[in-house]
């Protein structure tokens, strides 16, 4: 399917991965709705992607439910549909069980997965309009547990929403992707933790390649590593 002028919402789109994918997708003629709290880095970007008849920024909390509904309705409101929606926004911790703050850990559980699941609720009924796509970002950390890591399990969520809702679509023409990405120099980390590290736009062609193929094609999930990765 030709990718010119459907319309993508992605969450977690003012930075890193989510960025680098929408810069992407620009270029494809993709139209984008870009969410994320920073909305003086969505306009920003919004502004470079070719302004409103290309991008348009939305400050969606993903943790707040009225923000997510309301993006959707940007979509339908301003582009007129949805053609796929991305369930990116998220944050790490240290790793251990006693480190960071409790309220911390609630944040990041809240945005990574209920967040996620609220991304999925919101758009569901107007990708089965569309026949449309959904994407999650997990992580090579969803699918193997990291020592102390309570990330890790938001992520290990991630991947099984991701085959849950999958079931629960089937039938609907929709198809559901889960990104799970190795390590990737973005503002994720303070320091990155590997020497020659993805970079987001070799996760944007991932998520590229699972957009693009036919209707008959589900690329359930791809994970994608560094070749310096060793775990
Ligand atoms: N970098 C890696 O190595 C790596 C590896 C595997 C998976 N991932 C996953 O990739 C995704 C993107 O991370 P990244 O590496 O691109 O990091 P990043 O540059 O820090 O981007 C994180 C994005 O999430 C958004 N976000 C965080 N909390 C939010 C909230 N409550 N509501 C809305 N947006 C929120 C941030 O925007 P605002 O702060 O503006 O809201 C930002 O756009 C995350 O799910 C992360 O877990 C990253």
């Amino acid at each position: 399917m030709s990718d010119e002028n459907r319309v993508i919402l992605i969450t977690g789109a003012s930075s890193g991965i989510g960025a680098a994918t929408a810069r992407r997708l620009g270029t494809e003629g993709w139209r984008l709705v870009l969410a994320a709290r920073s909305i003086d880095k969505l306009t920003a970007l919004a502004e470079e992607l070719g302004g409103p008849d290309h991008a348009v920024a939305v400050e969606c909390d993903v943790t707040e439910w009225a923000d997510q509904q309301a993006a959707v309705t940007v979509a339908l409101e301003h582009f007129g549909g949805l053609d796929a929606a991305w369930a990116n926004a998220g944050f790490g911790g240290r790793r251990s069980f006693l480190g960071e703050t409790v309220d911390y850990w609630r944040d990041m559980v809240l945005t990574n997965v209920y967040g996620a699941a609220l991304t999925i609720r919101a758009t569901m009924p107007a990708l089965t309009e569309s026949k449309g796509h959904l994407l999650l970002t997990g992580s090579i950390a969803g699918r193997r547990a990291i020592v102390g890591s309570l990330y890790s399990a938001t992520k290990h969520a991630v991947h099984a929403m991701g085959e849950s809702v999958r079931q629960e679509l089937h039938g609907t023409g929709v198809r559901v992707t889960v990104i799970a990405p190795g390590v990737v120099d973005t503002p994720f980390f303070d320091q990155v933790p590997l020497d020659d590290p993805l970079l987001g736009d070799d996760i944007a062609r991932a998520v590229l390649y699972a957009l693009s193929q036919p209707s008959h094609i589900d690329v359930n999930e791809i994970l994608v590593r560094p070749t310096a990765q060793p775990l």
